[in-house]
C-alpha cells in the first residue's frame, strides 16, 4: 500500500493554502527555494504552487528521461510560450511538432562550421575594440576598475548585432541592446508572477513595454526586407535564414514573417544568456589567479601574440575547459527548463498527470558533489580528456539536452573563448577591492549588483 502511495506523488512541501506560500517563496528567492527543496527531498520533489503542480528533478537519470528519452510527452510550458511569443512569435524555441523541426533545420543553416570564421573574426574585433579602450583609459598605472557584467553584455550585444545583422552603427546597436534587456528583465518578470496587468492599461512600464516591442519589430522587418531587395549574402546569420531552404523537407523557405521570428528569437535566446556566460567566465578567472595564470600560458604559446581566429578555438583547450567550469558552477540557464507534461508519463518511478510541469534545476545538478567531487572549487581540469568521460551523462547540461538542445552553443562556446583569449593576452583580473558577489536568478543567471573586476595592463 505504501508503495502505491509512493509511487503517485513524489515527497515535497504540502500545505493546505492551494500553493500560493510556495509560490510566493519561489518569487521572493527561487535559488534559494530550489536548493532547500533538493536537501529536503532528494533527488524528485514535488509541490504545488498556485495552479500548477509541478515536479522537480535532479537526478541526472531523471533529467535524461525528460529531455530525452520520453521528450515526446512533454512541450515547453504554456505561461513562458504566452509571454515570450509577445516578441517572437512562433520562434524556434516556442514552436513544436514539424514546424519546429522544419525550423530547427532551416535555422541550423546558419551555425555551419564554414560560417564560424567570419563570426570569430566579428568576436574577435569587437574584443580588441574594448581592450584598446581600456588600455587607454588604463593609463600610466596600468590597472581600472570596470563592471565586468555591464562591459559582457555590451560587448555580448555589439557582436549579436553585427554577425546576426550586420549592424555596425554603434546607436543602432545601443538601442537594440536597450530594447532587448527591458524585454528580457519583463519576461522574467512576467513568467515569475502569479498575475500579470494587461498591456493596455496607460503606465509608463505598459508604455516602455509597447515601444520596445514596436521597435524591435520594425527594426527587423526593415532589414528582412534591405536582404530581400538586394538578394545578397552578407555573412551575417540573416543571410542565411533568407537563403535556406529546406532540402531535407518540402523544399521550400521561410517567409518573411517566420525570418522575423526566428531573428528576434536567436537575439533575445542569444543575448542574456551569452552575456551572463562571459561574465562568469571573467569571474572564474578572476577569482582563480592559479587557473588564470595557466589560461594566459596556454594563449600566449597557441597564438605568440598575434590575433586569435576561428582555427585557434580547437588549440585552446584548456581556455575551453575554463568556460565549461564557468558553465558548470555558474549555470545562466537558472529557470528555462521547465515543460508541461501532455500525458500521464512515469519520471523517476512516479507518476507525472497530464498538465503537470517538470522543472529541472541544472544549476542544482551540477553542483551535487555525487557528480562534481568538490563542487565548489573551480576545477577545469574536470573537462580535461581522462576526466571528461567520468562526467555521468546529463549532470552537466547548461546548453540543454535531446532535441531542443541550444542551437547556438557552438557560436556561444566559440564566443567565450575567443573574448577571453583576447582579453588575457592585454589583462590580469582581480576583483575589484570590495567587491561581493552574489547570484541572482532572473532571465538568465547573473551577478547581482553588477560585478566590478580590476583588469591590469599585463607587463611586457
Ligand atoms: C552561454 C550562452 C547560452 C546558453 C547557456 C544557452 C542555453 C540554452 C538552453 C539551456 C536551451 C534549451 C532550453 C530548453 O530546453 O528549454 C537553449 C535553447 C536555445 N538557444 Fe541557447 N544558450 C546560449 C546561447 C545561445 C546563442 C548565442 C543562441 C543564438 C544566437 C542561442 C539560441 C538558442 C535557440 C534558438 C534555442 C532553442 C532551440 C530549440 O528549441 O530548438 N542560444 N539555449
Amino acid at each position: 500500500m505504501n508503495t502505491t502511495r509512493k509511487k503517485k506523488l513524489p515527497p515535497g512541501p504540502r500545505d493546505w493554502f492551494f500553493g500560493v506560500p510556495q509560490g510566493l517563496r519561489i518569487q521572493a528567492d527561487a535559488l534559494h527555494y530550489y536548493t532547500e527543496l533538493a536537501q529536503r527531498y532528494g533527488d524528485i520533489a514535488f509541490f504545488r504552487a498556485g495552479p500548477y503542480r509541478i515536479h522537480v528533478v535532479f537526478h541526472p537519470d531523471q533529467i535524461h528521461e525528460v529531455l530525452l528519452t520520453k521528450a515526446k510527452s512533454f512541450e515547453k510550458m504554456p505561461k513562458v510560450r504566452r509571454v515570450l511569443s509577445q516578441l517572437t512569435g512562433n520562434g524556434l524555441v516556442l514552436s513544436e511538432g514539424d514546424f519546429w523541426q522544419r525550423q530547427r533545420r532551416l535555422g541550423q543553416a546558419a551555425f555551419q562550421p564554414k560560417r564560424f570564421e567570419q563570426y570569430s573574426r566579428v568576436m574577435v574585433e569587437r574584443t580588441l575594440r574594448l581592450v584598446e579602450r581600456w588600455d587607454s583609459a588604463a593609463g600610466a598605472p596600468g590597472s581600472l576598475d570596470v563592471d565586468a557584467d555591464r562591459a559582457m553584455t555590451d560587448l555580448a550585444m555589439e557582436i549579436l548585432a553585427k554577425t546576426l545583422f550586420d549592424v555596425d552603427i554603434p546607436a543602432e546597436t545601443a538601442e537594440l541592446g536597450r530594447a532587448v534587456a527591458l524585454m528580457s528583465e519583463l519576461f522574467f518578470k512576467e513568467i515569475s508572477s502569479l498575475f500579470v496587468l494587461p498591456d493596455w492599461l496607460p503606465l509608463p512600464g505598459k508604455r516602455r513595454k509597447r515601444l520596445a516591442i514596436r521597435y524591435l519589430d520594425e527594426t527587423i522587418r526593415r532589414f528582412i526586407g534591405e536582404r530581400r531587395a538586394s538578394g545578397l549574402d552578407r555573412g551575417d546569420v540573416l543571410s542565411m535564414l533568407l537563403l535556406a531552404v529546406d532540402h531535407a523537407g518540402d523544399g521550400g523557405g521561410m517567409t518573411d514573417e517566420q525570418a522575423r521570428n526566428e531573428a528576434l528569437t536567436l537575439l533575445v535566446a542569444g543575448h542574456d544568456s551569452t552575456a551572463a556566460g562571459l561574465t562568469w567566465v571573467c569571474y572564474g578567472l578572476a577569482r582563480n589567479p592559479g587557473v588564470a595564470a595557466r589560461a594566459t600560458a596556454e594563449v600566449d604559446t597557441v597564438l605568440g601574440g598575434r590575433v586569435p581566429e576561428y582555427a585557434d578555438v580547437a588549440r585552446l583547450c584548456y581556455l575551453e575547459a575554463v568556460c565549461k567550469e564557468a558553465m558548470r558552477l555558474y549555470a545562466p540557464p537558472f529557470g528555462v527548463f521547465t515543460r508541461r507534461a501532455l500525458a500521464d508519463v512515469e519520471i523517476g518511478g512516479y507518476s507525472v498527470e497530464k498538465g503537470s510541469l517538470v522543472q529541472m534545476v541544472c544549476y542544482l545538478t551540477q553542483r551535487d558533489q555525487r557528480w562534481f567531487p568538490d563542487p565548489g572549487e573551480f576545477d577545469p581540469d574536470r573537462f580535461a580528456p581522462g576526466r571528461i568521460e567520468q562526467i555521468r551523462p546529463y549532470a552537466y547540461f547548461p546548453f540543454g539536452a535531446g532535441p531542443r538542445a541550444c542551437l547556438g552553443s557552438t557560436f556561444a562556446m566559440t564566443e567565450m573563448i575567443l573574448v577571453t583569449a583576447t582579453i588575457l593576452q592585454r589583462f590580469e583580473l582581480a576583483l575589484a577591492p570590495g567587491q561581493q558577489v552574489v547570484g541572482l536568478s532572473g532571465l538568465s543567471f547573473r551577478p547581482k549588483g553588477g560585478l566590478r573586476l580590476r583588469w591590469t595592463r599585463r607587463r611586457g
